[in-house]
């Protein structure tokens, strides 16, 4: 605990003087209403992505929905249910010390929500794919953490397409050919330039038909929205972000979610993750919406603005009766996805 929060207050020192300079940015992007807009999404396209809290929360999300979600990219994340609802568990194995990460044990855990319909049956995972990324430098999240989440895809839930990058002198960011830090670099906003496309590598792996031309983004196309009512869950933000191609508004298109880190919410940096982790360049040209939930602060329980992956929301966090992973359900529900 001491050591998280030791880590924490480091990286606050580093966002808050970012912060000042991105003051100001709040508010100027478009604004839906709620609640979102009904699209039509083509049935087995919905794909998930996020980097640290947020990887864990792509995981937590492909596991406890595989009926519907048809592939994850996990940058610096871990197995899921790895904190098995326990934070020092989360602090300690499941961000460092892969050797206290014990599959066998979450493997019960998993085979018991299944029986009690708590999360899809992890039959579904089989056949799909999964792009996993883990950087040398990475001293938030080791290496060795990936690669327990890498066989936990792989010999507890059948994964057999794994595309795994973990060469790369990369610190603990999301990771871009455009945009950021130097590569090995260590703070907000935690995007770093790698000369490497990784939001790229992630669509091409998980989706069939992928053209990785990058194009700039069209900014009338990137929206904020409400996340309240059906869309609100604890530590959640006032606002949301979406970004939907003017084409989608009348053909159909994929979608895919993206989960921000601690210290990247809409309240610590505003829309500079949404914008800036790479996602966006490759919206127009493959007619592929992209909703960036958005947590913010809450005191004492999650002071960073992190996603849930230990507990502070529910004991049923990791499954699909997790707060924040039926807020996101919801919000796709609405958009259009009709398979869940
Ligand atoms: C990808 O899109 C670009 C821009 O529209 C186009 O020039 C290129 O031919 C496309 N590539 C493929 C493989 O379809």
């Amino acid at each position: 605990m001491k050591v998280l929060l030791l880590s924490l207050v480091v990286l606050c020192v580093l966002c808050s003087s970012y912060n000042l300079m991105i003051g100001g940015a709040l508010g100027e992007t478009n604004a839906l209403s709620y609640p979102l807009p009904k699209l039509s999404i083509v049935p087995g396209t919905l794909t998930v992505s996020g980097l640290s809290s947020g990887a864990y929360m792509a995981t937590q999300f492909h596991v406890a929905f595989s009926k519907t979600v048809r592939g994850a990219g996990v940058f610096a994340g871990g197995p899921y249910y790895c904190a098995q609802n326990d934070f020092a568990k989360a602090n300690a194995g499941c961000m460092k010390v892969a050797s206290m990460i014990d599959l066998d044990s979450i493997q019960a855990n998993v085979k018991e929500f299944e029986r009690q319909g708590l999360i899809d049956p992890i039959e579904n995972l089989k056949g799909q794919s999964v792009y996993l990324f883990s950087g040398l430098k990475d001293y938030v999240v080791f290496q060795a953490v990936m690669n327990k989440l890498k066989d936990q895809y792989s010999k507890y839930f059948g994964i057999t397409r794994i595309v795994a990058h973990f060469g790369s002198i990369a610190s603990h960011a999301m990771i871009t050919n455009n945009y950021g830090g130097k590569c090995d670099f260590f703070g907000s906003p935690f995007i770093n330039n790698c000369d490497y496309d990784a939001a790229s590598e992630v669509f091409s792996t998980l989706l069939k038909e992928y053209n990785g031309t990058s194009i700039p983004h069209v900014e009338e196309n990137f929206y904020m929205f409400p996340q309240k009512d059906k869309y609100l869950a604890s530590s959640f933000d006032e606002y949301g972000y979406i970004y939907i191609p003017k084409a989608c508004r009348t053909t159909q298109c994929r979608i895919h979610v993206v989960f921000h880190g601690c210290l990247q919410g809409r309240s610590s940096i505003g829309d500079v993750y949404a914008k800036n982790a790479g996602y966006l360049q490759h919206a127009e040209l493959n007619n592929l919406i992209i909703l960036f939930p958005q947590v913010t602060t809450l005191a004492k329980v999650n002071p960073n603005g992190c996603m849930d992956w230990w507990g502070y929301t529910n004991e049923k966090y990791a499954t699909k009766e997790g707060e924040q992973l039926v807020a996101v359900r919801n919000m796709l529900l609405d958009l259009g996805v009709t398979d869940f």
